[in-house]
């Protein structure tokens, strides 16, 4: 979603700031701008449309100066125009502030100023309010311009806690002020923002990976903190006007870890990445010895995890996805009743929990702001709530009671695709652990870590298939959707494969369970509208046979992802076949995703759409 990044040192500001917000730019944006401070002006350049246009505008007439703010705007607040970007300006012209996040009470406030008479508002976002509430307690706070710079500072920061204190609503914000020099202030609550610390020179990000270049060291911020930077220091307070307690951590990748290398897209290499990433969420957790995963972070006794009576498994999109596979694998493997919720209706939902409940929140970013919610409200409620994230600093990792990583590396691409078949793999990891303190003998335990410890090899296997899917690909570019259809285990990759089609290609697509065709979808079947079938060779193939039959009989096109012997009975029926390897129900999906992100992916490709940066999707989604 919006990114942020700010600069204090010895170096331009400019190709700083244009650089980090590039390496945003993955989030998601509609327009991009930057104000720097230069000798006395408070210099700004924001526009509507990508971060080239941006430069091509500073590029013009570059702003010199070493301190500044910049930020990439998602449209929540007024539509995607110059005038809506960020910066924002107080009332004076001499406060610039850039805001992730949704100030809910920012009618009221502007209604408030506006009624005092020397507040003219040119924007329609939440973000201009908040800039002139600031700005306007800052220069209530003292004779403007005369007070002595390090008395400014401390002013700017107050005024900025007694803003916030007013505010209802979720901020990341940096500002800066013209008659401050080489000082930038940052808070946040909801939204993240992380300082990077670095010799003779300090950052401020929404995302370490815009300052991974420059420094490695970070202090990832806590809601409700309060952040004053200087070049050569930082102070750490809290809204509420405390010490702030802060660690400095080592960040976990470096730039190199998120440079496309040789693919054409972010995308395609994270689908690439799938053999390692699978390996790594399932390095140092697998336990021959005692037929089982071992998962420390989850910090719950033996005991604590026999006395689980029910799961409850949350998230959002891609991540919800993986939990419905995770539903089937916990069930099969452990035998404990699991539901999955939408972590948007979970947590305003009054749904009758038990006391044996565990909840788990299961999010790539770990900023999504439903599925912290869920987590919040688990733990209000007294549950004990657990994350299953990728990044590593995440609100949603820090503020869960325990958890999984999944140790994925970063994932650029909007389209989520290994972060997914982490998922899955941390979900079998589970229902191993459960299964083994239940019922699951030592034989079936060390079977289960066979077919995992196969997966790495077997998804390189599919990974070949990229030529043919590419093929196929092309054979349908002129089609205006798809229907995919999928039993058992395999239903949520329908749902899976058709949220990346409509992703990245934005052609209708729709995923179903193989057996509601009947009940109503049939009406769509018709020769120009392919359906994907994901049938390999298990327990249900024979069913989801009958209904390719169906779309069949009614000139429907049908493509078949399919495993072992099972590719010859549907060679008379199926258009297109797709054999993936063969493998235990509980880890197919991991496998017959990838031909369907790859066909999602060359499809794109084929029509030209923009991949790695889809229209009007942000990576990481911290807004309700
Ligand atoms: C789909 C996609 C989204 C995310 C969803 C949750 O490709 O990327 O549907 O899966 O926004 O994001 P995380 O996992 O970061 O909570």
């Amino acid at each position: 979603m919006c990114g942020i990044v700010g600069y204090v040192g010895r170096s331009e500001a400019a190709p700083i700031l244009l650089d980090g917000l590039r390496r945003l730019e993955y989030r998601g944006y509609d327009s991009a701008g930057v104000a720097i401070i230069a000798g006395d002006q408070l210099e700004t350049r924001k526009c509507a449309g990508r971060i080239a246009d941006l430069g091509k505008l500073i590029g013009k007439d570059t702003p010199v100066g070493t301190y500044g703010i910049s930020h990439t705007r998602w449209a929540t607040h007024g539509k995607a125009t110059d005038q809506n970007a960020h910066p924002h300006f107080d009332a004076s012209g001499k406060l610039a502030l850039v805001h992730n996040g949704v100030i809910e009470n920012y009618q009221a406030l502007k209604d408030d100023m506006l009624r005092e008479g020397n507040h003219v508002f040119v924007s329609e976002t939440d973000t201009e309010v908040l800039a002139h509430l600031i700005g306007k307690i800052y220069d209530s706070s003292g004779a403007n311009g005369s007070t002595p710079p390090q008395n400014s500072k401390s002013r700017l920061v107050a005024a900025v806690r007694a803003a916030l204190q007013q505010v209802i609503g979720t901020y990341g914000i940096a500002l800066v002020h013209r008659d401050i020099p080489d000082f930038l202030v940052g808070a946040r609550r909801g939204s993240p923002l992380v300082l990077g610390v670095g010799k003779d020179e300090n950052f401020l990000a929404s995302d370490v990976s815009a300052i991974v270049a420059y420094t490695r060291d970070a202090v990832y911020l806590n809601d409700f903190d309060v952040v004053a930077v200087e070049r050569d220091k930082f102070e750490i307070s809290s809204v509420a006007g405390e010490g702030g307690k802060y660690e400095v951590s080592k960040v976990e990748f470096t730039d190199e870890d998120i440079k496309k290398g040789d693919y054409p897209h972010y995308m395609l290499k994270e689908i690439y990445e799938q053999p390692g990433s699978v390996r790594d969420a399932m390095r140092g957790r697998l336990s021959h010895e005692e037929c089982t995963a071992k998962l420390g972070g989850l910090e719950m006794t033996a005991a604590e995890l026999r006395d689980v009576r029910r799961i409850v498994l949350t998230g959002c999109g891609t991540a919800l996805h993986a939990a419905r596979i995770g539903e089937y694998i916990i069930e099969q493997l452990a035998g404990v009743p699991t539901e999955v919720e939408f972590a948007s209706e979970f947590r305003h939902r009054n749904t009758p929990m038990t006391r044996d409940t565990l909840v788990f929140a299961i999010s790539q970013s770990g900023e999504t702001a439903d599925t912290l919610g869920a987590l919040r409200e688990s733990r209000r409620k007294g549950y004990r709530a657990l994350g299953i994230c990728n990044n590593v600093a995440s609100t949603i990792a820090r503020e869960s009671d325990g958890g999984v990583y999944m140790h994925a590396g970063p994932e650029i691409g909007v389209a989520a695709t290994k972060s997914f078949t982490s998922q899955v793999t941390i979900m079998a990891l589970i229902g191993l652990l459960l299964g083994r303190m239940r019922h699951l003998s030592t034989s079936e335990g060390s079977a289960i870590i066979d077919a995992l410890e196969a997966l790495p090899a077997q998804i390189e296997e599919t990974l070949k298939l990229t030529d043919q899917v590419r093929a196929i690909a092309k054979k349908y570019a002129s089609v205006n959707g798809m229907l995919f259809f999928g039993r058992q285990f395999n239903y949520p990759i329908a749902l899976e494969a058709a949220l990346k089609l409509k992703e990245i290609t934005y052609l209708f697509a729709e995923g179903h369970p193989s057996a509601e065709l009947k009940h109503g979808i049939i009406a769509l079947v018709r020769p120009d509208l392919p359906s994907v079938f994901i049938a390999p060779d298990d327990a249900v193939f024979s069913k989801n046979m009958n209904n390719i039959e169906q779309v069949k009989a009614r000139k429907g096109p049908v493509i078949a992802i399919t495993s072992g012997a099972c590719g010859e009975r549907l060679a008379n029926i199926a258009d297109d076949i797709i054999t993936i390897p063969s493998a235990p129900e509980f880890v197919t999906p991991v496998l017959s995703v990838i031909p369907l992100q790859l066909l999602a992916y060359h499809l794109a490709v084929e029509l030209g759409r923009d991949v790695d940066k889809p229209r009007n999707l942000a990576k990481s989604v911290t807004v309700e």
